[in-house]
């Protein structure tokens, strides 16, 4: 099992929409928008919030810029890349008071573990990207792959458990779901939502 970072990774230079960002801050950021159902409709509802989002896939970011395109959302920052490289060369610390990671990959076999993206060292590197008090927000399916970030996020110094909904109730009441969110819903999985705090600095 090759483990991050993947050569191939560091070499591929990010994208970007539109093409010259200056700079890659904002008041929120999703990793791995998928559709991008989420990120579109906050982004809409929320036009003086700037909303940046990196998508691996360059498909999905293709589909993504027209989207954004269509609607004509001046408001939204799309980044084709691998978030564990993008955050850590282009997103400066301290930048956002809101990270989303919804339904991230869960990689359910033992063996591909290493795989997964919400480790401690990527996680301790998004604690960093947040403000002090910002909220990282997760959501996933899998209660393995819950347990683990759990796990991982409880070495992280810079991080706080705040609210966990088990019940399947989303964190707010104006929740968006997204692709993937809705297709668990339909076969009747449990589906998790929590959060972690940057805790403010006395
Ligand atoms: C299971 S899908 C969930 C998509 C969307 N959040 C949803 O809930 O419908 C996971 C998404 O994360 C993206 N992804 C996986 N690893 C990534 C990485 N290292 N950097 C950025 N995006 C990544 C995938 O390409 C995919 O779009």
């Amino acid at each position: 099992m090759r483990s991050f970072p993947f050569e191939f990774a560091l070499r591929r230079e990010a994208r970007f929409y539109p093409e010259d960002p200056g700079g890659v801050t904002g008041d929120v950021l999703e990793i791995g928008p998928g559709r991008g159902d989420f990120l579109l409709a906050k982004a809409q509802s929320y036009p003086n919030r700037r909303f940046v989002a990196i998508e691996l896939k360059k498909r999905r970011f293709r589909k993504l810029v027209d989207r954004v395109k269509r609607r004509e959302l001046a408001n939204v920052l799309l980044i084709n890349g691998d978030a564990r490289i993008v955050v850590r060369q282009s997103v400066p610390p301290n930048a956002f008071s809101q990270i989303y990671v919804l339904f991230p990959d869960p990689w359910p076999k033992r063996r591909h573990e290493p795989m997964r993206l919400l480790n401690d060292e990527f996680l301790e590197l998004l604690a960093a990207r947040l403000t002090s008090g910002g909220e990282l927000i997760l959501a996933t399916d899998d209660q393995s792959y819950r347990g683990w970030i759990m796990k991982h996020a409880d070495r992280v110094d810079d991080l706080r458990l705040g609210a966990v909904h088990e019940s399947g109730d989303a964190l707010t009441p104006e929740w968006v779901p997204t692709l993937f969110e809705q297709k668990w819903r339909d076969e009747g999985r449990t589906i998790t939502y929590f959060s972690y705090i940057r805790p403010a600095e006395d």
